[in-house]
Protein backbone atom coordinates (compact mmCIF):
# COMPACT_ATOMS: atom_id res chain seq x y z
CA UNK A 1 0.00 0.00 0.00
CA UNK A 2 1.34 3.63 -0.50
CA UNK A 3 1.08 5.46 2.12
CA UNK A 4 0.80 9.31 1.29
CA UNK A 5 3.15 11.77 2.89
CA UNK A 6 1.92 14.70 5.16
CA UNK A 7 3.52 16.87 3.07
CA UNK A 8 2.13 15.87 -0.45
CA UNK A 9 -1.49 15.16 1.39
CA UNK A 10 -1.54 19.07 2.80
CA UNK A 11 0.10 19.80 -1.10
CA UNK A 12 -2.75 18.12 -2.58
CA UNK A 13 -5.55 19.72 -0.72
CA UNK A 14 -4.00 23.02 -1.17
CA UNK A 15 -4.37 22.59 -4.57
CA UNK A 16 -8.24 22.72 -5.00
CA UNK A 17 -10.38 24.70 -5.56
CA UNK A 18 -12.66 24.19 -2.63
CA UNK A 19 -12.58 22.46 0.50
CA UNK A 20 -14.32 19.55 2.51
CA UNK A 21 -14.73 19.57 6.04
CA UNK A 22 -12.59 16.60 6.59
CA UNK A 23 -9.83 18.93 4.05
CA UNK A 24 -10.21 21.38 6.68
CA UNK A 25 -9.71 19.94 9.54
CA UNK A 26 -6.35 18.28 8.09
CA UNK A 27 -5.01 21.88 7.03
CA UNK A 28 -6.05 22.99 11.11
CA UNK A 29 -4.03 19.92 12.22
CA UNK A 30 -0.81 20.63 9.95
CA UNK A 31 2.59 20.67 12.14
CA UNK A 32 6.18 21.52 11.17
CA UNK A 33 6.98 21.47 7.57
CA UNK A 34 3.35 20.94 6.34
CA UNK A 35 2.07 23.48 8.52
CA UNK A 36 4.74 26.16 6.82
CA UNK A 37 3.60 25.19 3.31
CA UNK A 38 0.04 26.49 4.67
CA UNK A 39 0.99 29.60 5.91
CA UNK A 40 3.56 30.09 3.20
CA UNK A 41 0.58 29.36 0.93
CA UNK A 42 -1.57 32.22 2.71
CA UNK A 43 0.86 34.53 2.08
CA UNK A 44 1.11 33.75 -1.21
CA UNK A 45 -2.75 34.49 -1.98
CA UNK A 46 -2.42 37.60 0.40
CA UNK A 47 -0.16 39.21 -1.87
CA UNK A 48 -1.92 38.47 -4.90
CA UNK A 49 -5.24 39.64 -4.19
CA UNK A 50 -5.18 42.17 -1.69
CA UNK A 51 -1.55 43.16 -1.70
CA UNK A 52 1.04 43.69 1.26
CA UNK A 53 -1.23 46.43 2.90
CA UNK A 54 -2.07 46.91 6.43
CA UNK A 55 -5.59 49.52 6.87
CA UNK A 56 -5.91 50.93 10.02
CA UNK A 57 -9.03 51.19 11.99
CA UNK A 58 -8.67 53.12 15.47
CA UNK A 59 -10.55 51.47 17.91
CA UNK A 60 -12.80 53.77 20.50
CA UNK A 61 -13.84 51.20 23.06
CA UNK A 62 -16.37 53.81 24.19
CA UNK A 63 -18.46 52.01 27.12
CA UNK A 64 -17.75 48.58 28.84
CA UNK A 65 -21.52 48.44 29.69
CA UNK A 66 -22.93 45.40 28.75
CA UNK A 67 -26.35 44.06 29.49
CA UNK A 68 -24.83 40.52 28.65
CA UNK A 69 -23.73 37.70 30.67
CA UNK A 70 -21.47 35.91 27.90
CA UNK A 71 -19.63 33.28 30.05
CA UNK A 72 -16.13 33.95 28.58
CA UNK A 73 -15.64 37.72 29.15
CA UNK A 74 -14.63 39.57 31.43
CA UNK A 75 -16.95 42.90 31.64
CA UNK A 76 -19.95 40.21 31.72
CA UNK A 77 -22.84 42.36 33.62
CA UNK A 78 -22.78 40.24 36.68
CA UNK A 79 -18.90 40.80 37.08
CA UNK A 80 -19.38 43.71 39.50
CA UNK A 81 -16.06 43.96 40.45
CA UNK A 82 -15.60 45.72 36.80
CA UNK A 83 -16.10 49.51 37.33
CA UNK A 84 -18.23 50.97 34.52
CA UNK A 85 -17.56 53.68 32.50
CA UNK A 86 -18.94 55.90 29.20
CA UNK A 87 -16.95 57.97 27.48
CA UNK A 88 -18.55 60.91 26.34
CA UNK A 89 -19.47 62.69 23.19
CA UNK A 90 -16.73 64.86 23.27
CA UNK A 91 -14.38 62.53 23.93
CA UNK A 92 -15.19 59.77 21.67
CA UNK A 93 -15.35 63.13 18.94
CA UNK A 94 -11.76 64.02 20.04
CA UNK A 95 -10.94 60.28 19.11
CA UNK A 96 -12.58 60.28 15.92
CA UNK A 97 -10.76 63.67 15.10
CA UNK A 98 -7.73 61.94 16.23
CA UNK A 99 -7.79 59.27 14.23
CA UNK A 100 -9.00 61.61 11.09
CA UNK A 101 -5.94 63.81 11.98
CA UNK A 102 -3.59 60.80 12.11
CA UNK A 103 -4.97 59.63 8.47
CA UNK A 104 -6.22 56.36 9.49
CA UNK A 105 -8.83 56.56 7.47
CA UNK A 106 -11.45 54.65 9.75
CA UNK A 107 -12.73 54.25 13.26
CA UNK A 108 -14.86 51.13 14.47
CA UNK A 109 -16.95 52.55 17.61
CA UNK A 110 -17.16 49.58 20.36
CA UNK A 111 -19.29 48.85 23.01
CA UNK A 112 -20.77 46.44 25.53
CA UNK A 113 -23.89 45.73 24.46
CA UNK A 114 -26.45 48.36 25.56
CA UNK A 115 -30.29 48.23 23.74
CA UNK A 116 -32.65 51.34 24.44
CA UNK A 117 -33.97 54.36 22.43
CA UNK A 118 -31.64 56.71 24.14
CA UNK A 119 -28.45 54.66 22.99
CA UNK A 120 -29.84 54.11 19.36
CA UNK A 121 -30.40 58.23 18.89
CA UNK A 122 -26.91 59.39 20.53
CA UNK A 123 -24.71 56.99 18.49
CA UNK A 124 -26.67 58.52 15.62
CA UNK A 125 -26.17 61.77 16.81
CA UNK A 126 -22.39 60.58 17.29
CA UNK A 127 -22.28 59.74 13.33
CA UNK A 128 -23.44 62.03 12.01
CA UNK A 129 -21.06 64.46 13.97
CA UNK A 130 -18.17 62.21 13.21
CA UNK A 131 -18.96 62.76 9.20
CA UNK A 132 -19.02 65.95 9.57
CA UNK A 133 -15.75 66.40 11.19
CA UNK A 134 -14.04 64.46 9.15
CA UNK A 135 -16.02 65.81 5.22
CA UNK A 136 -17.61 62.35 5.08
CA UNK A 137 -13.62 61.04 4.87
CA UNK A 138 -13.67 58.86 7.67
CA UNK A 139 -15.35 55.44 7.60
CA UNK A 140 -17.10 54.07 10.59
CA UNK A 141 -17.58 50.31 12.10
CA UNK A 142 -19.89 49.71 14.63
CA UNK A 143 -19.30 46.65 16.72
CA UNK A 144 -22.45 47.47 19.30
CA UNK A 145 -23.86 43.89 19.42
CA UNK A 146 -27.83 42.59 18.15
CA UNK A 147 -29.78 45.43 17.74
CA UNK A 148 -33.24 45.87 16.48
CA UNK A 149 -33.89 45.98 11.81
CA UNK A 150 -34.79 49.85 13.15
CA UNK A 151 -31.60 50.75 14.75
CA UNK A 152 -29.68 48.97 12.50
CA UNK A 153 -31.39 50.90 9.65
CA UNK A 154 -30.74 54.39 11.30
CA UNK A 155 -27.11 53.96 11.96
CA UNK A 156 -26.71 52.69 8.45
CA UNK A 157 -28.56 55.99 7.31
CA UNK A 158 -26.46 58.16 9.73
CA UNK A 159 -23.57 57.05 8.33
CA UNK A 160 -22.27 53.84 9.31
CA UNK A 161 -21.36 51.47 6.67
CA UNK A 162 -19.36 48.76 8.40
CA UNK A 163 -20.71 46.14 11.05
CA UNK A 164 -18.74 43.44 13.79
CA UNK A 165 -20.88 40.93 15.19
CA UNK A 166 -18.82 37.62 15.85
CA UNK A 167 -20.55 34.59 16.17
CA UNK A 168 -18.25 33.21 18.82
CA UNK A 169 -19.00 29.76 17.62
CA UNK A 170 -21.02 28.65 15.02
CA UNK A 171 -21.70 25.57 16.42
CA UNK A 172 -25.62 26.03 18.26
CA UNK A 173 -24.22 23.44 20.77
CA UNK A 174 -21.26 24.95 21.49
CA UNK A 175 -22.71 28.38 21.49
CA UNK A 176 -24.85 26.99 24.45
CA UNK A 177 -22.55 25.80 26.63
CA UNK A 178 -19.98 29.27 26.41
CA UNK A 179 -23.53 31.54 27.03
CA UNK A 180 -26.53 31.63 29.46
CA UNK A 181 -29.01 29.42 28.33
CA UNK A 182 -31.77 32.57 28.04
CA UNK A 183 -33.49 34.20 25.58
CA UNK A 184 -30.97 37.23 25.79
CA UNK A 185 -28.25 35.35 24.67
CA UNK A 186 -30.20 32.88 21.24
CA UNK A 187 -27.90 31.73 18.93
CA UNK A 188 -30.67 32.02 16.17
CA UNK A 189 -30.83 35.21 17.03
CA UNK A 190 -27.59 36.12 16.85
CA UNK A 191 -27.34 34.46 13.27
CA UNK A 192 -30.47 36.60 12.29
CA UNK A 193 -29.12 39.73 12.93
CA UNK A 194 -25.79 39.22 10.73
CA UNK A 195 -28.41 38.34 8.22
CA UNK A 196 -30.34 41.45 8.66
CA UNK A 197 -26.75 43.60 8.77
CA UNK A 198 -26.17 42.06 5.09
CA UNK A 199 -29.45 42.97 3.89
CA UNK A 200 -29.51 46.38 5.21
CA UNK A 201 -25.93 46.98 3.12
CA UNK A 202 -23.22 46.70 5.81
CA UNK A 203 -20.14 45.03 5.23
CA UNK A 204 -20.26 42.43 7.59
CA UNK A 205 -17.80 41.09 9.88
CA UNK A 206 -18.01 38.13 11.89
CA UNK A 207 -15.56 35.87 14.01
CA UNK A 208 -14.91 33.18 16.24
CA UNK A 209 -12.58 32.76 19.39
CA UNK A 210 -10.08 30.14 18.89
CA UNK A 211 -9.58 27.40 22.12
CA UNK A 212 -12.81 27.79 24.25
CA UNK A 213 -13.29 25.10 26.46
CA UNK A 214 -15.44 22.00 25.15
CA UNK A 215 -13.59 23.39 21.33
CA UNK A 216 -12.69 20.81 18.96
CA UNK A 217 -11.15 21.34 15.61
CA UNK A 218 -14.24 20.22 14.42
CA UNK A 219 -16.05 23.61 15.81
CA UNK A 220 -13.14 25.11 14.11
CA UNK A 221 -13.83 23.49 10.72
CA UNK A 222 -17.32 24.59 10.89
CA UNK A 223 -16.99 28.00 11.76
CA UNK A 224 -14.75 28.70 8.36
CA UNK A 225 -17.42 26.70 6.77
CA UNK A 226 -20.16 29.30 8.27
CA UNK A 227 -17.99 31.87 7.33
CA UNK A 228 -18.21 30.97 3.76
CA UNK A 229 -21.75 30.06 3.40
CA UNK A 230 -22.40 33.26 5.04
CA UNK A 231 -20.48 35.29 2.45
CA UNK A 232 -18.96 37.54 5.01
CA UNK A 233 -16.66 40.61 3.89
CA UNK A 234 -14.81 40.79 7.39
CA UNK A 235 -14.08 38.49 10.22
CA UNK A 236 -11.99 38.99 13.31
CA UNK A 237 -10.86 35.76 15.25
CA UNK A 238 -8.14 35.80 18.27
CA UNK A 239 -7.43 32.95 20.76
CA UNK A 240 -9.64 32.73 23.68
CA UNK A 241 -7.78 34.07 27.07
CA UNK A 242 -9.73 32.72 30.00
CA UNK A 243 -10.76 36.03 32.42
CA UNK A 244 -10.50 35.52 36.60
CA UNK A 245 -13.65 36.88 37.07
CA UNK A 246 -15.75 34.57 34.73
CA UNK A 247 -17.39 31.48 34.83
CA UNK A 248 -15.80 29.32 32.15
CA UNK A 249 -12.39 30.15 34.47
CA UNK A 250 -13.24 26.84 36.15
CA UNK A 251 -11.99 25.00 33.04
CA UNK A 252 -8.77 26.82 32.40
CA UNK A 253 -7.17 23.54 33.41
CA UNK A 254 -8.39 21.81 30.56
CA UNK A 255 -7.33 24.60 27.45
CA UNK A 256 -4.91 24.16 24.98
CA UNK A 257 -2.21 25.77 25.70
CA UNK A 258 -1.52 29.47 25.01
CA UNK A 259 1.08 28.39 22.35
CA UNK A 260 -1.62 26.22 20.91
CA UNK A 261 -4.19 28.60 20.92
CA UNK A 262 -2.29 30.92 19.42
CA UNK A 263 -1.05 28.59 16.26
CA UNK A 264 -4.09 27.13 15.86
CA UNK A 265 -5.66 31.39 15.52
CA UNK A 266 -2.83 31.50 12.73
CA UNK A 267 -3.77 28.27 11.32
CA UNK A 268 -7.69 29.54 10.72
CA UNK A 269 -6.50 33.50 9.52
CA UNK A 270 -4.21 31.59 6.88
CA UNK A 271 -6.77 28.80 5.71
CA UNK A 272 -9.76 31.65 5.91
CA UNK A 273 -7.37 33.57 3.58
CA UNK A 274 -7.16 30.85 0.81
CA UNK A 275 -10.81 30.03 0.87
CA UNK A 276 -11.96 33.50 1.11
CA UNK A 277 -9.15 35.54 -1.58
CA UNK A 278 -10.68 38.86 -0.89
CA UNK A 279 -11.93 40.06 2.66
CA UNK A 280 -11.04 41.59 5.19
CA UNK A 281 -8.79 39.69 8.08
CA UNK A 282 -7.86 41.70 11.58
CA UNK A 283 -4.70 40.50 12.97
CA UNK A 284 -6.63 41.14 16.27
CA UNK A 285 -5.01 42.26 19.90
CA UNK A 286 -5.98 39.29 21.44
CA UNK A 287 -2.56 37.36 19.78
CA UNK A 288 -0.36 40.37 21.13
CA UNK A 289 -1.64 38.79 24.36
CA UNK A 290 0.19 35.76 24.08
CA UNK A 291 2.97 36.48 21.87
CA UNK A 292 4.68 40.09 21.15
CA UNK A 293 5.13 39.98 17.96
CA UNK A 294 1.88 38.28 17.37
CA UNK A 295 0.05 40.84 15.36
CA UNK A 296 2.91 40.83 12.97
CA UNK A 297 3.38 37.10 12.49
CA UNK A 298 -0.42 36.86 11.76
CA UNK A 299 -0.61 39.99 8.99
CA UNK A 300 2.67 38.24 7.44
CA UNK A 301 0.60 34.96 6.97
CA UNK A 302 -2.82 36.45 5.64
CA UNK A 303 -4.57 39.38 8.39
CA UNK A 304 -4.44 42.38 6.28
CA UNK A 305 -6.54 44.86 9.03
CA UNK A 306 -5.42 46.27 12.05
CA UNK A 307 -7.07 48.27 15.34
CA UNK A 308 -5.08 50.76 16.92
CA UNK A 309 -6.36 51.33 20.10
CA UNK A 310 -7.98 54.89 20.20
CA UNK A 311 -9.63 54.83 23.42
CA UNK A 312 -8.73 57.70 25.97
CA UNK A 313 -5.56 56.60 28.20
CA UNK A 314 -8.14 56.89 31.42
CA UNK A 315 -10.50 54.20 30.34
CA UNK A 316 -8.57 51.70 28.78
CA UNK A 317 -7.60 49.58 31.82
CA UNK A 318 -11.24 49.15 32.56
CA UNK A 319 -12.45 47.06 29.15
CA UNK A 320 -10.86 43.98 30.23
CA UNK A 321 -12.83 41.14 28.01
CA UNK A 322 -9.45 38.81 29.43
CA UNK A 323 -6.31 39.25 31.00
CA UNK A 324 -3.20 40.31 30.33
CA UNK A 325 -4.67 42.68 26.79
CA UNK A 326 -2.04 44.51 25.71
CA UNK A 327 -1.73 48.26 25.09
CA UNK A 328 -3.73 48.97 28.20
CA UNK A 329 -1.84 51.74 29.77
CA UNK A 330 -0.73 53.46 26.62
CA UNK A 331 -2.48 56.91 25.79
CA UNK A 332 -3.52 57.15 22.11
CA UNK A 333 -0.44 58.46 20.43
CA UNK A 334 1.47 55.93 21.62
CA UNK A 335 -0.21 52.94 19.73
CA UNK A 336 -0.34 54.87 16.87
CA UNK A 337 3.28 55.23 16.61
CA UNK A 338 3.80 52.01 17.32
CA UNK A 339 1.57 50.71 14.74
CA UNK A 340 3.57 51.56 12.24
CA UNK A 341 6.35 50.22 12.95
CA UNK A 342 5.00 46.79 13.62
CA UNK A 343 3.25 46.89 9.97
CA UNK A 344 6.50 47.77 8.50
CA UNK A 345 8.32 45.13 10.82
CA UNK A 346 5.67 42.45 9.06
CA UNK A 347 6.86 44.24 5.69
CA UNK A 348 3.89 45.74 5.06
CA UNK A 349 3.13 49.14 4.41
CA UNK A 350 -0.19 51.44 6.20
CA UNK A 351 -2.84 52.07 4.04
CA UNK A 352 -2.82 56.00 5.21
CA UNK A 353 -5.99 57.83 4.79
CA UNK A 354 -8.01 54.86 2.40
CA UNK A 355 -11.02 53.05 4.02
CA UNK A 356 -9.39 50.06 2.63
CA UNK A 357 -12.91 48.52 2.01
CA UNK A 358 -13.14 44.59 1.70
CA UNK A 359 -12.73 44.06 -2.34
CA UNK A 360 -15.03 41.20 -1.51
CA UNK A 361 -18.01 43.54 -0.87
CA UNK A 362 -17.27 45.59 -3.89
CA UNK A 363 -17.00 42.73 -5.85
CA UNK A 364 -20.46 41.68 -5.09
CA UNK A 365 -22.20 45.25 -5.32
CA UNK A 366 -21.06 45.06 -9.10
CA UNK A 367 -22.59 41.96 -10.10
N1 LIG B 1 -10.88 35.86 25.38
C1 LIG B 1 -10.77 36.25 24.11
N2 LIG B 1 -11.68 37.02 23.47
C2 LIG B 1 -12.76 37.41 24.18
N3 LIG B 1 -13.83 38.14 23.83
C3 LIG B 1 -14.63 38.25 24.90
N4 LIG B 1 -14.10 37.61 25.95
C4 LIG B 1 -12.95 37.05 25.51
C5 LIG B 1 -11.95 36.24 26.13
N5 LIG B 1 -12.04 35.85 27.41
C6 LIG B 1 -14.06 38.61 22.45
C7 LIG B 1 -15.41 38.10 21.92
C8 LIG B 1 -16.14 39.37 21.58
C9 LIG B 1 -15.03 40.35 21.37
C10 LIG B 1 -15.43 41.76 21.51
O1 LIG B 1 -14.09 39.99 22.38
O2 LIG B 1 -15.18 37.32 20.76
O3 LIG B 1 -16.95 39.25 20.42
FE1 LIG C 1 -21.09 41.89 26.62
FE2 LIG C 1 -19.71 41.43 24.38
FE3 LIG C 1 -18.70 40.73 26.76
FE4 LIG C 1 -20.77 39.35 25.76
S1 LIG C 1 -18.68 39.49 24.86
S2 LIG C 1 -20.59 40.11 27.88
S3 LIG C 1 -21.92 40.99 24.71
S4 LIG C 1 -19.12 42.82 26.05
FE1 LIG D 1 -0.82 49.62 21.29
FE2 LIG D 1 1.68 49.11 20.34
S1 LIG D 1 -0.25 48.82 19.40
S2 LIG D 1 1.08 50.16 22.16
Amino acid sequence: MIRILPYKMIETILQKGTFTREDLIELLNAEGEERQLLLRRAAEVKEAEVGNVVYLRGLIEFSNRCAKNCLYCGIRYDNKSVHRYSVSDEEILEAAKHAYEQRFGSIVLQSGEIVSPAFTKRMERLLQEIKKLSDGELGITLSCGEQSEETYRRWFEAGAHRYLLRIESSTPELYAKIHPNDENHSYQHRVDCLKLLKTIGYQVGTGVMVGLPFQTVEHLANDLLFMQNLDIDMCGMGPYIEHQETPLYEYKDSLWPLQKRFDMTQNMVAILRIMMKDINIAATTALQAIDKLGREKVIRTGANIIMPNITPGIYRNDYKLYENKPCTDENADDCTRCIEVRVKLADNDVGFAEWGDSKHYKKKKRH
